[in-house]
């Protein structure tokens, strides 16, 4: 079997600093599973670029938090902004979205077990929810 995948050893609780969990990421726009709470996943992903598509989250509120950096959120059919470092900002359900940065930021995100990181949009960057946890 080899070593304990790192994000394993995250999700039980191993490491608790997340400037030390966010440099371990390979990839970008790809979340990964640090814990979960009763019904909901917390996941961390560092984001640069416009890869994310636009996409739906039909029966479930998304929250951010921004870690590290900035990026723009965008709402359909609202002014786009600038999530800063430091400020939170919650996607109400059914509300189409998309995040991008120009450079790489750090964000957490909470979200029902459920949810699909990009929404019933099948694209690029979509990882299944094993592929977050680590496996
Ligand atoms: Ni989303």
């Amino acid at each position: 079997m080899g070593e304990t995948p790192k994000w394993k050893h995250a999700a039980a609780g191993g490491e608790r600093d997340l400037k030390k969990l966010f440099p371990q990421l390979q990839e970008y726009c790809s979340p990964r599973v640090i814990g979960e709470v009763n019904d909901v996943f917390v996941k961390i992903t560092k984001v640069i670029g416009d890869d994310v598509p636009w996409h739906t989250h039909n029966g479930e509120d998304e929250m951010f938090y921004m870690v590290k950096g900035s990026m723009q959120m965008q709402l359909r059919d609202k002014p786009a902004f600038t999530l800063a470092e430091g400020e939170y900002f919650i996607v109400p359900r059914g509300t189409e979205h998309r995040v991008s940065a120009e450079r790489e930021c750090w964000m957490l995100l909470i979200e029902p077990k459920a949810t699909k990181h990009t929404g019933d949009v099948a694209s690029k960057i979509t990882k299944t929810i094993e592929e977050q946890m680590g496996s």
